[in-house]
């Protein structure tokens, strides 16, 4: 579609590196603010306010689906998630379960009813859900990895368990994200955030199927999908076979060889180097100029970083790359 300037949101863009965040976070939990949809609206809401951003998404956090599968976890002093009892074996697979996310997440599409309601079309609003490979590594590893040994292990030496695993967690995305579709969301992204250690074989082999079929699942409700991953500068051409109208391309590949490989007829996203916004804003401003002479002009260039915004990232920063690419690429 047409667009006057080339649109812009960012990944993580509600989070600590917002003093308004933080303050909210002194006060609540992480998992406080996923499940209290006044809250969730709130912080979904703040980037809003301060930065340049043409969407907002859904502040929410990719492992929920893991508690009403059977998978408890908690967030351990802001330092990242932690599984108590993880899956290592063909029956812990097995033993996950199905579920309804109109119940069991019902305060996530009730978030969802209020960004709506408080947005008033203003901006459209994103919501998402974990792929199966990147939910996998989470529930099998206890916690991130760098290796993915168990999963890998999992993977390799259970084939069959992990491909009816990796069949449920596809089943749970779709309906997770059909339920957010049905309550409002204007686009979904489906993370795959850590499949960029597979080669191309391997995800053809372990992750695309699945992936593919959440695709399938969302096409069918008309919204548009973007697919997202890091590390993927390999395997894009895989990832555009799994689906997804906008593909995800991270800093370590130029965006014109990216989107080569994933092809004219589809979007892509990104992909500007976080930590680029970390240095002075002369050389954000010289590596989003570079950004942007790859995309040249063309349509179907969303403006985001290869990857979430840190913590430590000044505010002014964001603020200010954000009103960059809208002035550099008003049409
Ligand atoms: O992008 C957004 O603004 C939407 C909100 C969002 C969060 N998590 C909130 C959050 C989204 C889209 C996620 C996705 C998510 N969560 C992913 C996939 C995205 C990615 O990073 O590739 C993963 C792997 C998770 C699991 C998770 N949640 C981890 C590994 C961590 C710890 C890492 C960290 O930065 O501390 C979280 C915590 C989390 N989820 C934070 C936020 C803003 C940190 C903030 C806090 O502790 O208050």
């Amino acid at each position: 579609m047409p667009v006057d300037v080339t649109p812009v949101w960012f990944m993580r863009q509600a989070g600590r590196y917002m003093s308004e965040y933080r303050a909210l976070r002194e006060r609540h939990s992480l998992l406080e603010v996923c499940r209290t949809p006044d809250l969730a609206t709130e912080v979904t809401l703040q980037p809003l306010r301060r930065i340049e951003v043409d969407a907002a998404i859904l502040f929410s956090d990719l492992l929920l689906p893991l508690e009403p599968m059977g998978v408890p976890f908690d967030f351990l002093h802001g330092e990242g998630p932690t599984i108590a009892t993880p899956l290592r074996t063909e029956a812990d697979l097995e033993r996950v379960r199905c579920f309804e996310p109109r119940e069991a997440l019902a305060f996530v599409l009730e978030a969802i009813v209020q960004v709506k309601r408080e947005l008033a079309g203003r901006v459209p609003l994103i919501g998402f859900a974990g792929a199966p490979f990147t939910l996998a590594s989470y529930a099998i590893e206890g916690g991130h990895s760098s290796t993915f040994v168990h999963t890998k292990a999992l993977m390799y030496g259970s084939p069959a368990a992990w491909h009816r695993f990796c069949e449920r967690l596809a089943g749970i995305a779709s309906d997770y994200l059909v339920a957010q579709i049905e309550a409002g969301v204007d686009a979904v992204q489906v993370f795959d955030s850590w499949v960029g250690a597979l080669n191309a074989r391997d995800y053809r082999e372990f992750a695309l199927p699945h992936m593919r079929r959440i695709f399938q699942a969302v096409a069918a409700h008309g919204v548009p999908a973007i697919h997202f991953g890091v590390g993927t500068g390999t395997i894009l051409a895989e990832l555009r076979e799994a689906g997804g109208d906008v593909i995800g391309a991270d800093w370590r590949i130029p965006l014109d060889e990216a989107w080569d490989r994933i092809g004219a007829d589809r979007a892509i996203q990104g992909n500007l180097d976080p930590t680029v916004l970390l240095g002075p804003l002369d050389r954000v401003f010289a590596a989003t100029d570079e950004v942007l002479a790859r995309a040249g002009g063309r349509l179907g260039h969303i403006f985001n970083l290869g990857h979430g915004i840190l913590p430590a990232t000044p505010v002014e920063h964001v603020q200010a790359l954000a009103r960059y690419v809208h002035q550099q690429t008003r049409r």
